[in-house]
This record gives structure tokens, C-alpha cells and sequence, in this order.
């Protein structure tokens, strides 16, 4: 059976957990998914790396003894995952003791083969946070924490030999494209490994820093905090004899953002070639999620905390944002007006329309049931829809390998949008009218497949919209349980078996919403009209014919999101095309009472004419007809 072990960093747990942590291991989720779809065999390791001089500082300000300290944060982190629907197999502690045996374990085997030598650095060191800093590490050659420079210090420690391992490992990555993905980050890696690669220091005196694992051949000492960190991604796996570690070292995926780079891509190979362990597969590494454009800062009070989001919008509504917004290895920008934009307008409308126009259809159509396919009908296969979705579904699978995840979703969404036009072309309804049953039981069991077939497609990114899309379609299958080759075929439901509309998958959210979670006064939303409008005279007003009518005939206007083409009974039947698309379902509208401009001038809209206009009271996103209070007999006059 074919494998896949995709791992996150390791979190420091000196911060809880933002939006950044949440975007990489909602990827490694989405990527476990996937391959699990495929019928790999998977693990997805996670966790949080709990030594160092930074978590002793950050215990210190929150008045906790360390151990006290990792223990809360790391349970932090623990739990968030599962709330946002991340499952992980495995998630390790750097402080785990199974964790520090093996680390001690390699530093011996490495020390053994007499590339851990004992040496002395001279480096920049600051009193006051006790630790050597690098000048990039500098705020114009001050310590940024003390505002005073450091002074040159030079302390006896152990180095790995890192630099003996250059030329294995430019070689390695030339002749491994996907050693290092997208191809930026290897070409800058490959950059720096053009100057002479320095040994690395791999120790601590104990009197400097006590938190961390005593070197096995020193206990003055404790392990540098990459050192132990890096080791995670084997420790996990039981190395060097657990079975796991045997069935799944030679699939290895690191998932890693831009920041943490060069640990991964040259001490962590050079770290393994040293203890004689082959190299993992792939480094795949993304850009930062930025807010206003800036970093994500705490004095500025821009950090994004995933779970306030989640309770706002929903779960695979943020699920969806973040893949679909960031291009995997380049910088994204995080906004919540963003996040609004999208729900709405990809999920609210193009999937959540369409899978409810599907099932109402059903309902009205169909009694209710999947219809069967009709013996004299040609072959599903040759629907236009049915060749876009498995054009769709090569795309999606090539995408999803390349870790191209905007990519694959935006191929998704052509499908969504292609069924949606589908309707509107096929008009299910008038075939209602005409009788031909045939022809509707073909176009409405593609509709149902083709929901099914997308609910099957964006499980690895919104699970829980899966699986309520799988039981509304009447498929009693888990969404764990969904595999590519059985599930994406093009007919799979069972003829005659009950679906269910229910409310919509994915309700829409207006801009209030967000001004009352930013805590801004909900009120001041902008309102497309307000009070305090040029006064006009009563002869004016009157000029105004306003009259009560039933909408009878409600339909798409191809080519147009905006657009439907009304006929409302007026005491006679008037065409008004109305831009309400985004707001109503054509069948919905049907019987609904309105209220009418009657004797507005006569236009034509997307090449429709349209006579009168329809009233509607509208506020940022959201839109509402006016009705009257009670039933009126229709032509009944508005004053
Ligand atoms: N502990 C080390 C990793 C050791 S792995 C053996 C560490 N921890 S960290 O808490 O700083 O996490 C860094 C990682 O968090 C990034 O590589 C990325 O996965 C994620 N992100 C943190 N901030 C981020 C953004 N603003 N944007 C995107 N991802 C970011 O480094």
C-alpha cells in the first residue's frame, strides 16, 4: 500500500496559537486528507517544541515554573487542532521523554562518528538575555530587548560538522527536484549553500540555560534547541526501530513556512546524513500570512486568533478562505472583509445555490427520490457536464500533488459553476411542464451525481460541508471513508433513495457582523439610503405609480449573477427584471407577493426588457422584498 507521512513544525509554545500556526496545519490536514482519499496509507504529526532560552523567558514573564508553563500552552495547541476539524495521528512534545531518549540516542551516534566535536565559539553575547545574538538578530547593533550592545564573548561548546555535508547536499538537491518545493525556496537555498557553510554549534552550557536535554556525552551541557527540535520528525515515528518508523521515514513531507528555512533544508539533511538516515522526500514551504499588509504584531493588535473566527463564520468557511486565498510559497494577505467576500460569493452563492436548487428541484421534480436513469436514455457520460467533471477531476488531483490547493479549488469551482449554468440552460421546469419525463430524470440524476460528486471533491478542505451534503443526497457513507477510485465515479447513487433540501449549507453574512465582532457600533453600517435625502414635493411622490403584484414566473438570465427575470401578475402580467439573483432562488420566488414601480420608463437589461421595477429594502449585503403586511388582491394601489 502506498504511503504518506506529512508533518507541521514544531510549535514554540511561548505564544498560543494565530491564524499562521492554524494555516500550516490546516494544510497538512488538507494534504492528509487527500491522500487518504486516494487510498494511501497516512500519518500527520504535529506538536510544539518546548525548549530553549525563549520559553524559559516567556514561563518567567507569566510567573510559571516551565514545565507549569509548556504544559498549558502545549494543551492549547492540542485542542485548537480538533475544533477546526484537524486530525493528527500523533502529536509530540520536545519535552516527551521518549522524545529526549532519541535525541540523546543520535547525538551519540553522530558524536561516535566523530562529527561532534568540542570547540570554542566567540560571538556576540548579551548579559542581560544571557545568549549570543547574530548581527542580522541586531536592532542597529543593539540587543532589541536591552537597547545596548553586546559584547564579544567567546564560550567552549560542541559543533556538528555540518560543513563536511555541503557538497552531499547541493548534489542531493540538484538531483532531487522535489527535495526543496515550490522551486523559489530551493533556488534560494541552493543560493546560500554557495558560500562555505560554518559547523554548527549544537550546546548550551548548563550554567547559561538549564532547559533542555543534557548531552549524553556531557552533562555540563544541554542540546541546542534546533538540534532537539529537528529530531521530532524521526522520535515520532519510534526511530530507530519502532515499525512506523520503517513504513513511513521514506515518505516523509515536511510542511514548514519561509521563516524557518534553512534549519530544515540544511541542518536537518546534513543532521540525518551525519546519523546515516536517508533524507526525507519533499520540504514544502509557504509564504506568511500578513494583516493590513503588515506583520502580524501583538503590540499592534493585529494577531488573528483562528477560534474567534470560526465562531463568527464558520468552520469550513475559514477552512476554505485560507486555501483558497493564499498561493502555496508566496505571501497572503488576511483580511476579514476578504474572508465575508469569499463566503458569500463562493460558498453562500455558487455552492450553496446550486446544491439547494438541486434539491428543490428534486423535491418538486422528482417526488423527493434519486430518479433512475431512464432505459432508452444515452449515456450519462456524454453530458457537456459530465466531460467538464472529469476534466475538472485531473485538474483537481494535479493540483492537490503539486500542494497548488488555490489551483485545485479554483477548477472545483468551474465545475460548480458550469452545473449552475446547466440549469439555467436545461430548465428543468419547463420540461416539467412539457411532460418529458425522460429528459428531466436524466438532466436532475446528473444534477444529484454532480453534487455528489462535488461534496466527494472538497472533503480534504471542508469535511464537515461533506459529509451534510452526503446525508442531505440520501449517501450513507462517513466522509473518512471516501476513496477516489469508488467515489468520484460518475454514477453512484442508489434510484430511489430519499434527499432532503434542509437550510442552506452556508448562510450568508453581511458586513455588521463584522463591525460587531471588531467591536465597532453595528449601527454605523452604511445603508444605501439614509435619512436626511433632498426633500421633494407631494406632486412628485405622487407621480410615483406604486401597485401589489405575484410574482408567477421567476428564472436566471444566462451570462448574469445578478439578474432574474420576473413575470408578476399586476391585475396583467408584467416582465420586470429584477437584480436579485444573489439573494433569491428563482423557485422560492414563486407566489410571493411584491410591491411594483408600474409606470417606470421601459429598459432593457442584459438584452431582456423590462417594464416596472421591483422594491426591495437593501443594507450592505443583505436585501429584502417588500411584501404587504396581509395578502392583497394583486393591483391593488400602494399610497
Ligand atoms: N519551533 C520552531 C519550529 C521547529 S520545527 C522542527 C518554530 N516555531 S514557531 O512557533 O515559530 O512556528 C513557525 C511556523 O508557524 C511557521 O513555519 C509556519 O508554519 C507558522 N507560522 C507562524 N506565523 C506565520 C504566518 N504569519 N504566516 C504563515 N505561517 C506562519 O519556528
Amino acid at each position: 500500500m502506498a504511503r504518506y507521512y506529512i508533518t507541521t513544525p514544531i510549535y514554540y509554545v511561548n505564544a498560543a496559537p494565530h491564524i499562521g500556526h492554524a494555516y500550516t496545519t490546516i494544510v497538512a490536514d488538507v494534504v492528509n486528507r487527500f491522500y487518504k482519499l486516494m487510498g494511501y496509507e497516512t500519518f500527520f504529526l504535529t506538536g510544539t517544541d518546548e525548549h530553549g532560552d525563549k520559553i524559559v523567558q516567556a514561563a518567567q514573564e507569566a510567573g510559571l515554573e516551565p514545565q507549569e508553563y509548556v504544559d498549558r500552552i502545549s494543551s492549547l495547541f492540542r485542542e485548537t487542532w480538533p475544533t477546526l476539524t484537524i486530525s493528527y495521528d500523533h502529536f509530540i512534545r520536545t519535552t516527551d521523554a521518549d522524545h529526549q531518549r532519541v535525541v540523546q540516542y543520535v547525538l551519540q551516534k553522530v558524536y561516535d562518528a566523530g562529527d561532534i566535536y568540542f570547540g570554542s565559539y566567540e560571538g556576540l553575547y548579551c548579559v542581560g538575555c544571557e545568549r549570543f545574538y547574530t548581527e542580522k538578530e541586531l536592532v542597529d547593533g543593539k540587543c532589541p530587548d536591552h537597547d545596548r550592545p553586546p559584547v564579544v564573548r567567546k564560550e567552549e561548546n560542541y559543533f556538528f560538522r555540518m560543513s563536511k555535508y555541503q557538497a552531499w547536499l547541493i548534489e542531493h538537491i540538484e538531483q532531487h527536484p522535489h527535495f526543496i518545493t515550490p522551486e523559489r525556496y530551493r533556488n534560494e537555498v541552493l543560493g546560500f549553500l554557495r558560500d562555505p557553510l560554518e559547523d554548527l554549534c549544537i550546546s548550551r552550557p548548563k550554567e547559561r540555560l538549564s532547559w533542555g536535554i543534557p548531552l549524553p556525552f556531557d552533562d555540563r551541557y544541554v542540546t541546542y534547541v534546533w538540534f532537539d527540535a529537528l529530531i521530532n520528525y524521526i522520535s515520532a515515528l519510534g526511530y530507530p526501530n519502532g515499525d512506523r518508523f520503517h513504513r513511513f521515514w521514506s515518505t516523509a513531507h515536511h510542511l514548514i513556512a519561509k521563516d524557518i528555512l534553512k534549519p530544515h533544508a540544511v541542518y536537518w539533511p546534513t543532521m540525518l546524513k551525519a546519523a546515516g538516515i536517508e533524507p526525507f522526500q519533499s520540504l514544502h514551504v509557504h509564504g506568511y500570512w500578513k494583516i493590513d499588509e503588515g506583520k502580524m504584531s501583538k503590540s499592534k493588535g493585529t494577531v488573528v486568533r483562528p477560534l474567534d473566527l470560526v465562531h463568527t463564520y464558520g468552520l469550513d468557511a475559514f477552512r476554505y478562505f485560507l486555501l483558497r486565498e493564499m498561493v502555496f510559497g508566496l505571501d497572503a494577505n488576511f483580511s476579514e472583509e476578504a474572508l465575508v467576500q469569499r463566503l458569500n460569493a463562493d460558498l453562500a452563492n455558487d455552492l450553496g445555490n446550486l446544491f439547494s436548487r438541486t434539491l428543490a428541484m428534486a423535491q418538486r421534480f422528482c417526488g423527493g427520490v434519486v430518479p433512475a436513469l431512464p432505459a432508452t436514455a444515452p449515456s450519462l457520460a456524454n453530458e457537456f457536464l459530465s466531460i467538464k467533471a472529469e476534466e475538472v477531476k485531473e485538474l483537481y488531483r494535479a493540483a492537490m500533488v503539486e500542494m497548488e490547493f488555490h489551483k485545485a479549488l479554483i477548477a472545483l469551482w468551474e465545475l460548480i459553476n458550469r452545473a449552475n449554468k446547466y440549469i439555467d440552460e436545461t430548465a428543468p421546469w419547463e420540461m416539467a411542464k412539457r411532460k418529458d419525463h425522460e429528459r428531466l430524470a436524466t438532466v436532475m440524476r446528473l444534477l444529484l451525481e454532480i453534487n455528489r460528486l462535488i461534496a466527494v471533491l472538497i472533503a480534504p478542505f471542508m469535511p464537515t460541508t461533506t459529509q451534510a451534503m452526503l446525508e442531505r443526497l440520501g449517501v450513507r457513507r462517513s466522509v473518512e471513508a471516501l476513496r477516489w477510485t469508488e467515489d468520484t465515479a460518475l454514477v453512484r447513487l442508489t434510484e430511489g433513495t430519499p434527499v432532503q433540501k434542509g437550510d442552506a449549507l452556508f448562510p450568508r453574512v453581511d458586513n455588521t457582523t463584522i463591525r460587531q465582532r471588531k467591536g465597532e457600533d453595528p449601527s454605523a453600517v452604511e445603508v444605501d439610503r439614509r435619512v436626511g435625502a433632498e426633500l421633494i414635493p407631494l406632486d412628485l411622490l405622487q407621480k410615483v405609480h406604486l401597485l401589489v403584484g405575484t410574482i408567477i414566473e421567476a428564472a436566471r438570465i444566462p451570462k448574469s449573477k445578478k439578474l432574474l427575470k420576473l413575470t408578476v401578475d399586476l391585475g396583467e402580467k408584467r416582465q420586470i427584471v429584477a437584480g436579485i439573483a444573489a439573494h433569491y432562488e428563482p423557485d422560492e420566488l414563486i407566489g410571493k407577493q411584491v410591491v411594483v414601480v408600474e409606470n417606470l420608463m421601459p429598459a432593457k437589461l442584459m438584452g431582456v426588457e423590462s417594464r416596472g421595477m421591483v422594491l426591495a429594502a437593501t443594507s450592505g449585503d443583505v436585501l429584502s422584498l417588500i411584501t404587504t403586511e396581509k395578502p392583497m388582491p394583486n393591483g391593488s394601489v400602494v399610497k
